[in-house]
């Protein structure tokens, strides 16, 4: 069974995450109006594991109405080759990137592919230097309840993967793949202050203001 990765996966990604998540428009522009309430004029923005640059296109009208600059990250080359959005794109790993001030850091579906420990010392990090009146929203996978609602839960997504067209074996063989890859986050990871903003399934959005 080989790891799940998204080396390689950029041409494929965009179509892929819409069979896998039939939320993912309705995440994306509830994460964008979120965020347009924290950008101010010449704000710098911040998104984490940018992919092929969802966070940005979602983003795009408010970055230019106030003039605010937008670094997107991923550790892949082939998704900054792909990337298709405003801002600068940077092939860099998020946990060791060097974080200036900023207004905005988005992490969409991204926490949950890093180590726990680096995700926790990462958050760390972006609190420090997070600007008072700013935001980090993260939207991310959260380890399911326990008992008989994780089984209702997992069914609920199964479900709707296959409603999107997703074949069965793809399904499983996904699920494997990620086994110790995708790591959900736990309750309160993100600190008491983190509030929930939405939520479909075990797929949450919080916001942590500076
Ligand atoms: C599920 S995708 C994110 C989706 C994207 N934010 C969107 O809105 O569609 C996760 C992304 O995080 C990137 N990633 C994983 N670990 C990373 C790291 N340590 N540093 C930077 N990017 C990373 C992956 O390459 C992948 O493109």
């Amino acid at each position: 069974m080989q790891d799940w990765t998204f080396h390689g996966f950029a041409s494929a990604f965009d179509s892929h995450v819409r069979e896998q998540l039939p939320w993912y428009e309705l995440a994306s522009a509830a994460m964008g109006l979120i965020a347009r309430q924290y950008i101010p004029k010449g704000g710098k923005v911040y998104d984490l594991g940018a992919s092929t640059g969802n966070v940005g296109r979602a983003l795009a009208p408010v970055l230019e109405a106030r003039a605010a600059t937008l670094t997107a990250l991923d550790e892949c080359p082939d998704m900054i080759a792909a990337y298709a959005a405003p801002g600068r794109a940077v092939v860099a790993d998020m946990t060791r990137f060097a974080y200036k001030p900023f207004d905005v850091a988005v992490a969409f579906l991204a926490f949950m592919f890093l180590a726990v420990p680096a995700r926790r010392k990462l958050l760390q990090r972006l609190r420090q230097q997070l600007r008072p009146g700013g935001a980090i929203i993260v939207f991310d996978k959260l380890v399911p309840p326990g008992g008989y609602p994780a089984t209702v839960l997992a069914r609920l997504t199964w479900a709707s993967k296959l409603a999107q067209g997703a074949e069965e074996a793809a399904i499983v063989r996904k699920e494997l793949a990620l086994s110790g890859i995708q790591r959900p986050l736990y309750p309160g990871e993100l600190g008491e202050d983190a509030v929930e903003v939405f939520r479909f399934g075990d797929f949450v959005g919080w916001i942590i203001e500076g």
